[in-house]
């Protein structure tokens, strides 16, 4: 349903999740594409509303707070605090945290109820079939597994009870007609046709009630039934627009415009009961409704791959995913809980199941982010500070197709987030990402300075560092931290200029701008260490425990600070013998101060010669992380003159003792 042009406000949905276990990757997924969509349309000046939450009432909930000792609403409460947390910690925006105990959303599905009881959509009649009471869920001979519950295996009763209905079926022609009418309610078109075909096989109308319990919404003005908790939690997309508490709220904001869910829940509950009912409350139907695939991982006992599930022992908790991204690359946490924000969005199209893989989230860690996004603003921003005090001079960016690459990934990447097909938009962004470090590859600003023309060296660098803050622009929906952080380097925050997605645009880099310092916002992980268990080389300092004072470490500069990290002593060389296999190195052992003499694995050999170096004083770096070289271990490295191969070795005076600290 589209809204009238001129009309800013934007309602996006997720569905509420069930509390019987914490969130896992497949429910940070639809949260945080939902969050990528709300921000998207807050950065075009949008009013959004986006609303998700907990789902918190049937048999099943009060079951497992029995079995915890613990009673529902206690129960109920420190999960949904789990979700919040969760949700806090992976940047999700929501605005609203709906939970389907709240009072007023439990007013609200009662008044709802009885409206629709009062026109005859809600009826009393009669449930003849299999009852399975723990998931309090009714079943058709053919649904049950060897007689038993298809869900939890657990025997089922015939029942013949009263019970009240929601017709449904009345509603399946009006459903299939705005289907047709309006392609885009459904998506993707794959499940579109799913759908349309469990319409067309025939609807029965929905039993909404169950036996009365404590812990369900009760039909008013009937104790003997509590309503069906998807009832019950299909309303909460009312409750949170305003329905039936709020109509002015309820007047702007609905229908949502988009919302999102998992494949499993479309065709019976989304796309089916839930447009019914709105029809029967004579509510106009959301924009859209889509349905991603699943996040499959290896089972626990490897037998295969499986949706994520509890029993399953396959779940993956995305902020321990972040975590081990965190730890080998020493990268900060709020970094990497955006890098696996990017990897779930760039790695599966939205739509179709994916596999998770901590292999691949590293893969593109390092490829994506360090590599590309990472090296675009490394490589470029600590040349201003060197060359231009930080103060690019005012200017144009060079005339260059960057610009008109600029403008149609901007248009792209706007297309894909209207469709939900983050890939594409990735995949378009990355593109302006490889053409700015190509761009400056090909200018080779170091050897426009070097020839003196400063004026063509501050357009190339303008030029890329513009890329760099169109690529901000373009990644903030899915990396808000990281795009917060390109900002700061750029000076823009500094300098108070807001963030907007109109002005992803080449030539929109403030004039006299303070650039920030720059900080490598991706440190690399070595893959081969990781694999071996050892330790990685860089590690990053926290980010913001410490903010940088000096420029850090780029292609062309260290500050002072990068180089104190270096710890260089004087060390006697003891003894020097060659390495077997290798005619370069020799395995020397050298008396660094220490109480054992370290032993050093250096390529000295064929410059030098083992005897020639028996007795020096050498400078040797003594906090260089061990490495096996040929089977050796080798503690440190000694330093010597020469572009590819050694020629001269840096010595020390022969009185120099051995440990002393070089500076
Ligand atoms: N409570 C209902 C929704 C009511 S909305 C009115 C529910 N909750 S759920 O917690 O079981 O699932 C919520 C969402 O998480 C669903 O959209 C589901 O598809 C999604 N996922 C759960 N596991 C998933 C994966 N392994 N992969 C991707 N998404 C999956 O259903």
């Amino acid at each position: 349903m589209a809204r009238e042009p001129g009309d800013k406000t934007r309602y996006i949905t997720t569905p509420i999740y069930y509390v019987n276990a914490l969130p896992h990757i497949g429910h940070s997924y639809t949260t945080v594409a939902a969050d990528v969509i709300a921000r998207y349309w807050r950065l075009r000046g949008l009013d959004v509303l986006f609303a998700t939450g907990t789902d918190e009432h049937g048999q099943k909930v009060l079951t497992s707070a029995q079995a915890q000792g613990k009673n529902a609403q206690e129960f109920v409460d420190g999960i949904a605090a789990a979700y919040k947390a969760a949700w806090s910690a992976f940047h999700v925006s929501n605005d609203v945290f709906i939970r389907t105990t709240d009072p007023q959303h439990m007013a609200v599905v009662q008044g709802v109820f009885d409206q629709l009881r009062s026109t005859g959509d809600i009826y009393l009649g009669t449930y003849e079939g299999w009852y399975c009471v723990p998931c309090e869920s009714y079943f058709r001979e053919d649904e049950l597994v060897e007689g038993n519950c298809p869900d939890c295996g657990r025997l089922v009763e015939q029942v013949a009870q009263s019970a009240y209905f929601f017709a449904t079926s009345k509603y399946a022609e009006a459903i299939l007609e705005h289907i047709r009418q309006h392609p885009e309610f459904l998506q993707p078109d794959s499940r579109r046709h799913e759908v349309v075909s469990f319409i067309e096989s025939g609807l029965l109308d929905a039993c909404v009630s169950r036996r009365r319990s404590e812990w369900d919404i009760p039909v008013p003005g009937d104790e003997d039934h509590s309503i069906y908790v998807w009832f019950d939690a299909l309303i909460n997309y009312l409750t949170v627009a305003g329905y039936l508490h709020d109509e002015e709220k309820f007047a702007k904001v609905w229908p949502p415009d988009v919302q999102l869910m998992g494949k499993d829940i479309l065709p019976r509950f989304h796309a089916t009961i839930w447009p019914a009912m709105l029809m029967a409350l004579g509510l106009p139907l959301p924009g859209m409704l889509f349905a991603h695939g699943w996040w499959v991982t290896a089972t626990a006992d490897k037998s295969g791959l499986a949706k994520m599930s509890k029993s399953l022992g396959n779940v993956v908790d995305p902020l321990k995913s972040a975590e081990a991204l965190a730890g080998p690359s020493g990268a900060d946490l709020d970094i990497a809980v955006d890098a696996v924000r990017y990897y779930m969005l760039r790695e599966v199209t939205f739509g179709l199941d994916g596999t998770y893989s901590m292999d691949n989230v590293i893969e593109r860690f390092n490829a994506d982010l360090a590599n590309d996004l990472g090296n675009l603003l490394n490589r470029s921003l600590p040349l201003v500070h060197r060359w231009f005090g930080g103060t690019l001079p005012d200017g144009d960016p060079a005339a260059s197709d960057l610009v008109d690459l600029a403008a149609k990934v901007r248009d792209r990447a706007e297309m894909a987030v209207e469709t939900c097909d983050f890939r594409r938009g990735l995949e378009a962004i990355w593109e302006l990402i490889s053409a700015g470090n190509k761009y400056l590859d090909e200018k080779a600003p170091w050897t426009l300075q070097r020839d003196g023309r400063m004026e063509e060296t501050a357009a190339v660098l303008r030029t890329v560092l513009d890329v760099a803050r169109c690529s901000a622009i373009g990644v903030a929906p899915v990396m808000p931290v990281v795009a917060g952080e390109i900002w700061r380097q750029l000076g823009l925050t500094a300098a108070g200029v807001e963030m907007a997605w109109d002005d992803f645009e080449i030539g929109k880099l403030p004039n006299g701008l303070a650039m920030g310092q720059p900080t490598p916002i991706f440190p690399r992980i070595d893959i081969a260490k990781l694999a071996a268990g050892e330790p990685q080389e860089q590690k990053q300092e926290k980010r913001k425990e410490e903010p940088k004072k000096q420029p850090a470490p780029a292609a062309e500069t260290i500050s002072f600070d990068d180089f104190r990290k270096v710890n260089l002593r004087a060390g006697k060389v003891l003894s020097a013998e060659p390495v077997q296999g290798a005619d370069k190195l020799l395995k020397l052992m050298v008396d660094v101060g220490e109480e054992q003499p370290r032993q050093v694995v250096a390529g000295l050999a064929q410059a030098f010669g083992a005897e020639h170096l028996v007795g020096k004083n050498v400078v040797v770096i003594v906090n260089l992380a061990p490495a096996t070289i040929r089977g050796v271990e080798s503690q440190g490295m000694i330093l010597a003159a020469g572009e590819k191969e050694p020629v001269a070795l840096v010595l020390l005076d022969p009185e120099c003792p051995p440990g002393t600290k070089v500076r």
